[in-house]
C-alpha cells in the first residue's frame, strides 16, 4: 500500500504534520509513504529497524529540507528511531541530509547483492542445530545478549519495535537453536523491491560452522520471496570478519554511494 498525500498550497509551506494526521497512518509503516508539495516530494518509509528517506525533490534547499524533516517526524511516529539516506557524494541531497541533522558514518561499509533469481538452498545444518523463525518469546531472550555485541549496534528499543512487527510478511526475524538456546540471529526487512539485512550474530563458541551462511540464506530467501530484488546492509567500522563473510555470501561493496543516519 502507498500513502499519498497532496497539498496545493504553494504560498505557504504545507501543513504536511495534518496532511499526515488526516491521511497517512503511519503506526505500522506498511510499506512506505510519500510527502507531496505542488513542486516536490519525498519517498519515506521503513525497513524494520531501520528508516530511510529518498527520491527528495523541491524546488530549493530549503522546501527539500522540511521535507526531509517532516519525514523523520512520520517516521518516528512509526516507531523508528535510526534512518539512512544513500546518495552521491557532494550532491545537493547531501546537503539536504546534512542541514536536517544526518551524519557521515566514517568506517562504515555498505555492502549490496541483487536478488534476480531465487537463492538457492545451502547444506544443511549439523545435527542438533534448528533453524526457524524466530518469537516473541526468542526476542526477550536474546535482545539483552545482542545490546552487548559491539559488532552490531543493536539498540535497546529496536526489540520493541521487532516484537511489534513479528509475523509481518515484510520483515523477518530467524534464529538457530541449539539444546534450547538461541546460538545464531538475523534480523531484517523490506520495502518494496530493497530489502536490508539488519543485524546478524552467531554465538562466539559456534562460529565458522557456516551457521552464518545459514542464516544468510534463510534471510535472502525471506527477502526474495517479500519481493525484495537488492539487499543492503551496513558493517561496523574494522568489521573485517563481517566484510568477509558478506563477501563470501555474494555482497560487493558499494564504493559509489555514501550513507548517512541520524536517530531520531
Ligand atoms: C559474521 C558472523 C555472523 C559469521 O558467522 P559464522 O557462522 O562464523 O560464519 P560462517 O561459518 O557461516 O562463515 C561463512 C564464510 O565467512 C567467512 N568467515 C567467517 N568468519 C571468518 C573469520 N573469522 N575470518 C575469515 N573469514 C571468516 C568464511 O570464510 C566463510 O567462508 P567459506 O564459505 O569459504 O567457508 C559471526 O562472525 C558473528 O556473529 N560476528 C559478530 C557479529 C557481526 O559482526 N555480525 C555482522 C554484522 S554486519
Amino acid at each position: 500500500m502507498q500513502h499519498t498525500s497532496n497539498s496545493t498550497n504553494s504560498a505557504s509551506p504545507p501543513d504536511l504534520m495534518a496532511l499526515m494526521s488526516a491521511n497517512v497512518k503511519l503506526s505500522s509503516l506498511i510499506h512506505s509513504f510519500r510527502l507531496t508539495t505542488q513542486y516536490g516530494g519525498a519517498t519515506s518509509g521503513s525497513f524494520g529497524v531501520r528508516g530511510f528517506i529518498s527520491e527528495v525533490h523541491g524546488r530549493d534547499l530549503s522546501e527539500k529540507t522540511h521535507l526531509v524533516s517532516r519525514s523523520l517526524e512520520a517516521l518516528k511516529e512509526g516507531g523508528v528511531r535510526r534512518v539512512h539516506m544513500i546518495m552521491q557524494s557532494g550532491g545537493d541531497l547531501e546537503s539536504v541530509a546534512k542541514s536536517a541533522g544526518f551524519k557521515p558514518c566514517p568506517g562504515e561499509s555498505l555492502f549490496q547483492r541483487v536478488l534476480d533469481t531465487k537463492p538457492m538452498p545451502g547444506e544443511a545444518l549439523s545435527p542438533g542445530f534448528t533453524l526457524r523463525d524466530g518469537t516473541l518469546h526468542d526476542l526477550f531472550t536474546i535482545s539483552t545478549k545482542l545490546t552487548h555485541v559491539p559488532e552490531l549496534a543493536f539498540q535497546g528499543w529496536e526489540m520493541l519495535l521487532i516484537g511489534r512487527q513479528l509475523g509481518r510478511q515484510d520483515r523477518y526475524f530467524k534464529v538457530i537453536e541449539h539444546h534450547k538456546e538461541i546460538v545464531g540471529v538475523s534480523i531484517g526487512g523490506l520495502c518494496g523491491d530493497r530489502g536490508t539485512i539488519s543485524h546478524t550474530w552467531v554465538a562466539p563458541e559456534h562460529r565458522n560452522h557456516k551457521l552464518g551462511r545459514a542464516l544468510s540464506e534463510a534471510s535472502l530467501t525471506s527477502l526474495y520471496d517479500g519481493g525484495a530484488r537488492i539487499v543492503h546492509l551496513m558493517t561496523t567500522p574494522g568489521n573485517e570478519i563481517a566484510e568477509r563473510f558478506w563477501e563470501r555470501q555474494g555482497f560487493v561493496r558499494e564504493t559509489r554511494h555514501q550513507f548517512l543516519e541520524i536517530d531520531i
